[in-house]
């Protein structure tokens, strides 16, 4: 029991002297992401933008809804691109307080690559999650942007 207590602390602590820093948010930010196909990209959300839905995609963004979905790893608790994990990818993950590259981008745009994932990013896709909690998070998305 202490030996495996003492092990896991061990590798708690080398995990830790090589993780990469985070990104510095970027703004403007290039985009890699394809454009989703016109049956997705001209969807509108179906939701309302009510506090009940924001709330709901917050906890799914935040990780505190499902186990294995956790957008702030990547994209930060802020939005700003500039998650813990962010250091490790390229191109990083997307900045949604920069208005000037998620302003013009549509709801179903965002929709598709959350469900889908990113083809030659490390965006993936989240079979975990319903349209519902997709669109719920997509209000979320536009939350962090007003921010
Ligand atoms: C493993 C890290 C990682 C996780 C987890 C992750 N993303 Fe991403 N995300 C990325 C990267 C990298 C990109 C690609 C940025 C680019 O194309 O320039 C991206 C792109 C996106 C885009 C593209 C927007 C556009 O410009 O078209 C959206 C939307 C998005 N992520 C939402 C989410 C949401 C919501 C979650 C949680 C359900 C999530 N991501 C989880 C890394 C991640």
């Amino acid at each position: 029991m202490m030996a495996t207590r003492w092990l896991a602390g061990a590798t708690l602590l080398a995990a830790n002297t090589l993780v990469a820093a985070p990104v510095e948010p970027q703004c403007p930010q290039p985009r890699f992401t394809d454009q989703a196909p016109p049956a997705y990209y001209q969807r509108q959300n179906p939701l309302e933008n009510s506090w009940g839905n924001r709330r709901a995609g917050r906890k799914i963004y935040r990780g505190d809804a499902i186990d294995s979905v956790n957008c702030a790893g990547c994209h930060g608790k802020k939005g700003d691109g500039a998650g813990p994990l962010s250091g490790y990818f390229d191109p990083p993950p997307r900045n949604f307080t920069c208005e000037a590259t998620i302003n013009g981008t549509p709801d179903g745009q965002l929709f598709w690559i959350i469900k889908f994932g990113s083809p030659g990013t490390e965006m993936p896709a989240h079979p975990a999650l319903s349209d519902e909690q997709i669109w719920q998070l997509v209000l979320e998305l536009r939350r962090l942007a007003e921010d």
